[in-house]
């Protein structure tokens, strides 16, 4: 049907998930001889695609999965529109929202920043507004707020499953979905009405008990958990947090820990629906959701056993008493740096970092709840009794507009701006380098402190030399107020204008809805146009922002027949080496602009430099997206030549398109990172492995490569591979690969979304 879907998380589309839930749960009980089920494995098998019920190898499966919403933001969702139009459809097919949240940059205030960003990316927001109103998607506009924020205050329920376009997309985890990122393709091919393909994640359990107390926050058990499994430990694994601890924390507060799952690489984290969530979803008039997510509580909790005897169920099993638990700060550079605050001062030393602060941050979509704010406000507020300012500069990103309203009416803005805070947009901003800092020289290194997520060199201001340290919200405003990193609120003291010397109390109970409930005053939602037919989506052709796209042509049945190799690639080739990020950033929703980055941070394996490589056509050695231009001009397909887990990092599909667009036949390597695999053989670039990895060493620079027998191309068959060296040496080598048959029906149709369209 082309109807639109409502968009909303309606009480009739939650109860069809729960009955699904129900249906699915029973038959997996059966099939498991009804051993007790993690939370994870109730929603994930709640979600498989068909009426099969089967229990999937954790870490070893991939499964397929109905999502029930979308969420995109302004940079991803750019590809990701322009993918959805390709396969031809009218409307999407499952509850969607776009949000404006990455594209406005930090530089005066809100008002001011907001005006330039629309301004400076008018067509960028023009597309992606007409687009949804015809495809029958939310659009949030820019200054609504941070998509994950946004997503939990109005579409979040427990027991869902999303996927979104944006690594902390698991922020809904703290309303007990299962909510994870992913790259543009799959989520196109989602709102097209396909299932979405899923390694069945490993499970880790984090068994909280004891109560948090003094200046330990939530985001202190984030810091923590990330300290004890590094930046990768989470790797191919659901998170869940259960046990008493868990059950008292705020909804809010969970999302900020579930938020940072990503810094830990976990598919996604999780929490048990309990009081917390119900107050929440009350809060934000979602009361009737409230009511079924009660009626279903066994279904939105892990079994009772699971939290007697969690190292049965679970993987790996980390156990916090909360009682117990310091403030954190971690950083600079890794998430994972982790110390409790009183260390801080000896770490400061003993490293050197740059004690005197330059700037403070709260906010961003990681912690600007309403519980937040207040805390971070009762800080401010103690400072401003004693007439104090901080003394250096302290920026606010509220997450959403709802959050600044409610703040502004119940005070907490006050406060914060009466100690000196400049609130910015209701946006990313300096979260992801979108942050203008002139005063700044170049080189200046710099330390700054945060309540963000990420703090990897250069993500915040592009500055690798600017070192970042994050901690809670409050946390972060005493170090503003001292202006120093190794200041500890807990035994030291801080001297107030008149001379006198006090010290912080730790911020009191906050509030975790407000009283007087949230407040609403800005007009930031478009919702899809009644009559959508009538809706022009227009695409400059002159744009460089933005390009429709064609179709990649069909495979034209003939087998590859010497063929120059653009690159080899040496050791690490990540996603971001083939299609680097940075700058290029503005070019996302333009494909041909964009493939000016090809293999731009690739090493060359024949002369080790970055990015380059010899044009056969020349013989000279030039940037690759000059030589692939070149061949593509002159009709000559050519080939990559990869490492091992060649693709590995992100998922973006641009990776893999801008090598189809550039005229790439194929990409043999040593092994593939799975999803860029994927992402190649969905955009009909052929995905070939070296039958012997020793074979990567046959291949020489001025070779030419066929790849014959295509025509019979089966799963598991491997396929042949004819090196001609130019002396005139010829060898055979074998190539395989993973394609199963319906896989090579994408091949040859030029693409899956070919594919997709032809039927
Ligand atoms: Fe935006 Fe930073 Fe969150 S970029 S979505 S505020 S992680």
């Amino acid at each position: 049907s082309e109807e639109a879907v409502k968009i909303e998380t309606t009480p009739e589309l939650v109860s069809r998930v729960y009955d699904k839930l129900e249906a699915n749960v029973a038959k997996f009980r059966k099939i498991t001889n009804n051993r007790p089920l993690t939370l994870a494995e109730k929603i994930l098998v709640g979600h498989l695609d068909g009426s099969d019920v089967y229990e999937p190898e954790r870490g070893k499966s991939y499964v397929f999965l109905n999502p029930d919403r979308v969420a995109l933001q302004d940079v991803t969702g750019q590809m990701t529109i322009l993918q959805f139009a390709q396969a031809g459809l009218k409307r999407v097919k499952l509850p969607t929202t776009v949000h404006c949240d990455h594209l406005i940059q930090a530089k005066v205030d809100s008002a001011t920043d907001t005006r330039f960003a629309i301004i400076q990316n008018n067509e960028v927001f023009q597309f992606l507004e007409s687009a949804c109103r015809k495809y029958g998607i939310g659009f949030w506009k820019p200054g609504a707020g941070i998509i994950h924020q946004v997503v939990l205050e109005n579409y979040a329920f427990p027991g869902g499953l999303m996927i979104g376009t944006d690594s902390h997309t698991p922020n809904a985890g703290g309303l007990g979905m299962v909510a994870i990122g992913v790259g543009g393709l799959d989520a196109a091919e989602v709102m097209a009405g396909m299932p979405w393909e899923l390694l069945y994640p490993k499970r880790i359990g984090v068994y909280l008990k004891g109560e948090l107390n003094g200046w330990a926050a939530p985001k202190d058990i984030i810091l923590y958990v990330a300290s004890k499994l590094t930046v990768s430990g989470g790797t191919n694994a659901i998170i869940e947090y259960f046990g008493p601890g868990a059950r008292s924390i705020s909804c809010t507060g969970k999302a900020t820990i579930t938020n940072m799952g990503a810094e830990i690489g976990a598919t996604c984290s999780v929490f048990a629906y309990d009081e917390r969530m119900e107050t929440y979803l009350r809060a934000t008039n979602r009361g009737a959701l409230a009511d079924l997510a009660n009626k279903h509580r066994a279904l939105l909790t892990e079994d009772p056993e699971v939290e007697r005897d969690p190292a049965k169920y679970f993987d790996q099993v980390i156990e916090i008493d909360l009682s117990k638990l310091e403030p954190h700060i971690v950083g600079p550079h890794t998430p994972d740096l982790a110390r409790p605050i009183s260390q801080m001062a000896q770490d400061v030393k003993k490293n050197n970092y740059l004690d005197s602060i330059s700037v403070a941050l709260i906010g961003s979509c990681t912690n600007s709840s309403y519980e937040d704010m207040s805390r971070a406000a009762d800080i401010a507020k103690q400072a401003k009794e004693h007439g104090m300012k901080t003394p250096v500069s302290l920026q606010v990103t509220p997450g959403s507009e709802m959050i600044r309203a409610t703040i502004e009416r119940d005070g907490q803005m006050k406060v914060l701006q009466d100690i000196g805070a400049n609130v910015l947009a209701n946006a990313c901003g300096p979260c992801i380098g979108q942050w203008s800092r002139p005063e700044l020289k170049k080189g200046e290194p710099n330390t700054i402190v945060t309540s963000y997520n990420r703090n990897f060199p250069g993500r915040n201001d592009g500055r690798r030399e600017t070192m970042n340290f994050i901690g809670s919200p409050e946390l972060v405003i005493a170090l503003a107020l001292a202006g120093r990193l190794s200041f500890n609120p807990i035994t030291d003291e801080l001297t107030a204008p008149d001379g006198t010397k006090f010290k912080l109390h730790p911020p009191g109970q906050a509030p975790e809805v407000p009283e007087n409930g949230f407040q609403n005053s800005r007009d930031v939602y478009v919702a899809p146009a009644a009559d959508p037919d009538s809706v022009q989506v227009v695409i400059d052709p002159k744009s460089d922002r933005l390009q429709q796209l064609a179709p990649f042509a069909p495979w034209d049945g003939r087998d590859f027949e010497k063929l120059p190799v653009l690159a080899k690639t040496k050791g690490k080739t990540t996603t971001d080496h083939i299609s680097p990020a940075g700058a290029w950033l503005t070019y996302r929703g333009h494909l041909d602009r964009i493939s000016d980055n090809l293999l731009l941070g690739a090493v060359n394996a024949y002369n080790g430099q970055v990015g380059n490589g010899k044009n056969q056509l020349s013989g000279q050695v030039e940037p690759f997206p000059h030589v692939a231009r070149e061949y593509k001009a002159k009709g000559i397909k050519w080939i990559i030549v990869g490492d091992s887990n060649y693709g590995e990092g992100s998922s973006r599909e641009h990776a893999a398109m801008t090598p189809r667009y550039l005229n790439c036949a194929a990409v043999i390597v040593r092994s593939f990172a799975r999803i860029h695999e994927t992402n190649l053989k969905k955009q009909g670039v052929l995905a070939l492995t070296f039958a012997n990895p020793v074979d990567y060493d046959k291949i020489l620079e001025d070779d030419r490569l066929s790849i014959v027998g295509l025509n019979d191309m089966q799963a598991g068959k491997p396929v042949k591979c004819i090196i001609c060296h130019a002396d005139g040496r010829t060898e055979e080598i074998e190539l395989k690969h993973s394609y199963n048959s319906a896989q090579i029906e994408w091949f040859k149709a030029g693409s899956a979304l070919n594919l997709m369209q032809s039927k």
